[in-house]
């Protein structure tokens, strides 16, 4: 940890989104964009401030479910709107402050820390753009910013200018307290500018150095394009370092996985797989089209095609395809095809048949199934739970079994009688 201030703005509404959520509120990789920036700020500074004011109170609860000791400060965005508006009346502790935009869930640490490695009052972030559009162009007059001008302010020349700025900065504090209070709304959008310290503090005298970034790092998310085109780049990267650490995936683009997702040992990802949520998968296989949720897999195999949805945890089992498998521990078993299978424990040995459905729900409370080892379960059998089958127990094929308790040994079995009609077809149908 260095003597160092982290000021992140994320007050405005994000009006491009054209939804009622905060911008920084939607998700990338399984959670709200501000975390994400908030997270790599974390590394690096024990003075971090959040600058909020559209939906601040889901924005500050968001943040305070995932870190500790961060200080909010309320902009008065009716008053004083823009970036600038945003710093106004932050007090950082430290002497250097880094500034950065909440709708930028690229940044990592290291992009950060950059900015420290340049011994100047002013560091700003620098891009160079094929398209610059929607962003605030950078005027570099003989290899020296000069000062920021927003699109919306930009004559046709400026307008051409690919130089952009990226929305992150290194002050001196000493910079943000003299020029913040002289900052004007005279502009095309009556905002208070955070880009125009660059020209207030140029005009005194003071140096400011340019960093040259790279889009991969530094994107800001304006639009639900953004939002997308961020997403990939971060999926890119949460599955380049799965694959790393020796995760094998077969067409990785189609491929999703979630921040805080983990892997140990080999594992293999088919085509199509989703890993959600707090998910933990070791040795294991998760062939094509499954969906993993807040669960755990551990020497198993699953899919093509299942479901195993939160609190789940499958250890030493196969999971066959169109299983659905919900707040279930399942030790050493086998599931091979069409079952769901909810709030259930089921252990060593066990095979559950095609069909297979544990009736948890009696339409106003869930009910718990457990099934002990080497139980057979016939093909089409529903378990009404409450239920517990005792170890060593086959079931028949097609049995409805009421709730209670079954002993170990039995063979069950529920099954309506069969009835032959002799004729019936032909009567029916008449002769073909
Ligand atoms: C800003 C920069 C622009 C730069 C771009 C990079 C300004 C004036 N412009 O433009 O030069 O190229 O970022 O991505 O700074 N915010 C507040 N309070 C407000 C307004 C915004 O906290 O009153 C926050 C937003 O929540 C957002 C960030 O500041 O996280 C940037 O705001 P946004 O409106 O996206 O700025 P841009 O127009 O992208
Ligand atoms: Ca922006």
């Amino acid at each position: 940890m260095r003597n160092l201030s982290i000021v992140i703005m994320a007050a405005g509404k994000g009006t491009r989104m054209k939804s009622p959520l905060a911008k920084v509120l939607h998700p990338i990789s399984g959670k709200p964009m501000l975390y994400h920036s908030v997270k790599a700020a974390k590394a690096l500074s024990d003075d971090i401030i959040v600058v909020t004011y559209h939906q601040a109170d889901a924005v500050e609860a968001m943040l305070s479910g995932y870190f500790e000791g961060l200080t909010f400060h309320r902009q008065d965005l009716e008053n004083f709107p823009g970036t600038g508006g945003a710093l106004m009346g932050v007090k950082p502790k430290h002497d250097k402050v880094i500034v950065l935009n909440g709708d930028m869930p690229l940044m990592t640490p290291d992009a950060i820390t950059r900015f420290l490695s340049i011994d100047a009052p002013i560091v700003m972030s620098v891009i160079r753009l094929a398209n610059p559009s929607g962003y605030g162009r950078v005027v570099i007059v003989d290899g020296a910013v000069e000062r920021i001008v927003e699109q919306k302010d930009c004559t046709p020349q400026e307008l051409a200018i690919d130089t952009v700025n990226a929305g992150v900065y290194a002050f001196d504090a000493s910079i943000l307290s003299t020029f913040i209070p002289q900052l004007s709304n005279a502009n095309a959008q009556k905002e208070y500018y955070l880009t125009d310290v660059i020209a207030l503090a140029k005009k005194a005298g003071h140096a400011i150095a340019p960093l040259y970034v790279e889009e991969e790092l530094f994107k800001g998310v304006n639009s639900k394009v953004d939002l997308c085109e961020a997403e990939i780049i971060m999926q890119r990267r949460i599955k380049n370092s799965a694959m790393l650490n020796g995760v094998t995936m077969h067409l990785s683009d189609t491929i999703y996985i979630e921040e805080g997702v983990t892997f140990e040992g080999e594992c293999e990802l088919e085509a199509g797989v989703i890993l959600k949520g707090k998910t933990h998968i070791e040795r294991s296989i998760i062939k094509a089209h499954s969906v993993v949720e807040d669960s755990t897999l551990i020497d198993s195999d699953v899919g093509p095609m299942a479901r195993i949805r939160p609190a789940s945890r499958i250890i030493d089992t196969h999971i066959g395809n169109f299983v659905e498998v919900k707040k279930s521990t399942l030790t050493g078993v086998k599931a091979g095809h069409l079952s769901y299978l909810g709030d259930a424990t089921i252990d060593t040995g066990t095979n559950i048949g095609a069909g297979t459905i544990t009736c948890n729900y009696d339409g106003k409370k869930k009910y718990e199934t457990i099934i002990g080892k080497n139980v057979f379960v016939g093909s089409d059998s529903q378990l009404i739970a409450p239920i517990t089958i005792e170890d060593d127990v086959m079931i028949a094929a097609g049995t409805t079994l009421p709730s209670g308790r079954v002993e170990s040994g039995v063979l069950v079995l529920s099954r309506a009688p069969v009835k032959t009609v002799k004729g019936f077809y032909q009567k029916f149908f008449g002769k073909k």
